[in-house]
């Protein structure tokens, strides 16, 4: 009955024009399970419109789902307005990747009150009420980062190195995590007195413009910065081009993380010295498996439980593995499918994919 009734109001809504950009298979037909996702953005990585998007289609497609996949575009009322859209359009569950915990709890807690089922993708909403949560483990990401940097410090043999952070956004509970990681890693180099703590940065919104202005402000306090753990590729490659208008560039070591061919590309040419790959197809057909069980009332199968401690709730998660690249393995991203080696060898990167093996 519900369902009838709100498909007459998604017509509605869709002849108005509402939500007919970038929305596939919206019209449910004859009761088959209908999912909504909402992306963040498209600016702070390009994983979201590159990966997760198609990722999470071609799961959907091969289900023989409804489904509807959004981008909020960093935008928090869009981010409501979408939900909002896609509860009254009677979805049976709605999958989202918050722009902050508030603003995503909103949203799952409606959610809930309409009967809908929730699931956290990638990023988990503190003091939500999602079903589930899907991610990466993402303080093994920042594990990884911060022994990334360690490793390429110690073959460029610098001693001593002054460490600045580029934190991601601090509404992001990933941002928390990685950072937990990393730290975790530098806290023993500081006390040792091996490592010197430098400047340490919070990136709101993940927006790379501020990171380079951020980094350019580190890096003029204090000149002496010898190793840099940038959160993701796109805060590390505004790191990078600070350093290059100085000539630093490649003498001091940056990290990353998702594995984008900018990233890949900077790696090549020695500017990045490791990114972490996350294989979003496996964190997308995961997720898409659990929303189309809820959808069909089914239990899913989950393997993990997280804790929200604002929530003070265990979610049934599922935590994929990351892995770490650097100039070693980069065909490894390629060679997999995720990254297209035309997308990184460009007619500039011909020779370094080359000796790098990617064909
Ligand atoms: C994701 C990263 C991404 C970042 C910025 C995080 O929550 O886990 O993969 O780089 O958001 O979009």
């Amino acid at each position: 009955m519900r369902r009838g009734i709100l498909s007459l109001l998604a017509v509605g809504v869709l002849a108005a024009g509402g939500l007919a950009a970038c929305t596939e298979n919206v019209a449910g037909t004859g009761g088959r399970p209908r999912i909504g996702v909402i992306l963040p953005d498209s600016k702070s990585s390009a994983r979201w419109e590159t990966a997760d998007r198609k990722y999470l289609a071609a799961a959907f497609k091969a289900a023989g789902v409804d489904y509807e996949i959004q981008n909020a575009q960093n935008d928090k009322s869009a981010f409501t307005t979408l939900a909002e859209q896609m509860i009254t359009q009677g979805v049976d569950v709605l999958m989202i990747v918050n722009l902050d915990s508030g603003t995503g709890k909103a949203v799952l807690d409606k959610a809930r009150n309409a009967g809908v089922a929730t699931i956290d993708y990638d990023r988990l909403t503190l003091g939500g009420s999602a079903r589930y949560y899907v991610s990466f483990d993402n303080t093994a990401v920042g594990t990884l980062q911060g022994q990334g940097l360690v490793r390429c410090l110690a073959d460029a043999k610098i001693t001593k190195p002054v460490i600045a952070e580029l934190n991601g956004s601090q509404t992001d509970n990933n941002s928390t995590l990685f950072k937990d990681g990393y730290d975790g890693v530098l806290a023993p180099k500081f006390a040792s007195g091996e490592y010197v703590k430098g400047p340490d940065q919070w990136i709101e919104e993940w927006d790379n413009t501020r990171a380079g202005t951020t980094f350019e402000q580190m890096l003029t306090s204090q000149p002496n910065i010898g190793g840099v753990i940038a959160a993701n590729d796109g805060l590390a490659n505004a790191a990078i081009n600070v350093l290059k208008k100085q000539g630093l560039n490649g003498r001091i070591p940056v990290t990353g993380q998702d594995a984008t061919a900018q990233g890949l590309q900077n790696i090549l040419n020695g500017d990045q010295c490791m990114t972490v790959y996350k294989d979003v197809r496996r964190e997308a057909a995961a997720a898409a498996k659990l929303a189309i069980n809820l959808a069909r009332h089914e239990t899913g199968v989950t393997d993990n439980k997280v804790y929200d401690p604002l929530g003070k709730r265990y979610v049934d998660s599922i935590l994929l593995d990351p892995k770490a690249i650097t100039r070693d393995n980069v065909r490894d991203v390629i060679d997999d499918g995720y990254v297209a080696a035309q997308d990184v060898c460009t007619a500039e990167f011909a020779a370094k994919c080359a000796a790098a093996g990617i064909k």
